[in-house]
């Protein structure tokens, strides 16, 4: 059966937990969604974990659509949210739609967005316009040079305060989702409690609707130190199968993410 933004509503609302990952191609497509993963994101990760970028900010429009469209080929019922890049969306609305536009043309069911308060309108108009959108909150990777590095957000009560009330303007737009990423895992959990539709966390504790991580960073091959959310699912795991499965069932169950993995 098809994965669709109301089956993925349903469940969330009944206390589901959903395990998402990011996907960059046919073949894990097929994997992850054999393994039980409810939403493959087509992330802007990507630049740095298939591309050798050190940021996500030389990501194309088309380095998306081409790795959204082989995940839409390995795929058959998964529920696919792609990026939309730095600079493809930031400019009005109307380019805004353009964009999103080449990413479900190329098979996505929903686009994912980094901005509070300043994307209210273009959330507004892509969702009125039969786009879901995902909108993604506390560390914005886009923003990596304004934000001086990658670190938590929203740590301070007026911080929290903005997080949550860009949460609440977003949905009021339409936003069929709100990511939060490196957020204190109270913050996240009030968010939660707060919104009608369903929240993805990474490093933000374990009171989101969803749980995504990197999936080169679950599988503990991504070269460096590894970042205090991440879980290397490789370990104990004697397949990559077996790592994707065990990650499953840590989001299903609530065992991850454990407290060392939060802030
Ligand atoms: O690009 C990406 O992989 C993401 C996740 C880290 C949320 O946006
Ligand atoms: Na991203």
């Amino acid at each position: 059966m098809k994965t669709t933004l109301t089956t993925l509503q349903q469940r969330a609302a009944q206390g589901e937990k959903l395990a998402v990952l990011t996907c960059y191609d046919a073949t894990f497509a097929t994997l992850l969604e054999a393994a039980g993963v409810d939403i493959l994101l087509v992330g802007d990760s990507l630049g740095m974990v298939l591309q050798g970028q050190h940021s996500t900010l030389p990501v194309s429009l088309h380095d998306m659509a081409y790795h959204t469209a082989a995940v839409a080929r390995g795929a058959t019922h998964s529920f696919i949210i792609a990026d939309l890049p730095f600079g493809s969306y930031q400019a009005s609305p109307a380019q805004a739609l353009r964009s999103a536009a080449a990413l479900m043309a190329a098979g996505a069911h929903c686009v994912k967005l980094e901005g509070g308060a300043v994307m209210v309108e273009t959330v507004a108009f892509l969702s009125a316009r039969g786009i879901p959108v995902c909108a993604h909150l506390g560390l914005l990777p886009q923003s990596v040079n304004a934000l001086g590095g990658y670190k938590v957000q929203g740590k301070t009560d007026s911080a929290a305060q903005q997080l949550l009330a860009d949460a609440q303007a977003l949905e009021q737009a339409g936003a069929c989702m709100v990511l939060m990423e490196a957020v204190p895992a109270a913050l996240a959990k009030a968010v939660t409690g707060t919104l009608h539709v369903p929240t993805i966390g990474i490093g933000a504790g374990p009171d989101c609707s969803a749980q995504v991580l990197v999936l080169h960073d679950m599988l503990g091959i991504t070269p460096g130190k590894r970042t205090r959310f991440v879980k290397n699912f490789m370990e104990g795991a004697d397949s990559i199968q077996a790592a994707v499965n065990a990650y499953v069932q840590a989001v299903k169950s609530g065992q991850f993410p454990a407290p060392e993995h939060c802030f």
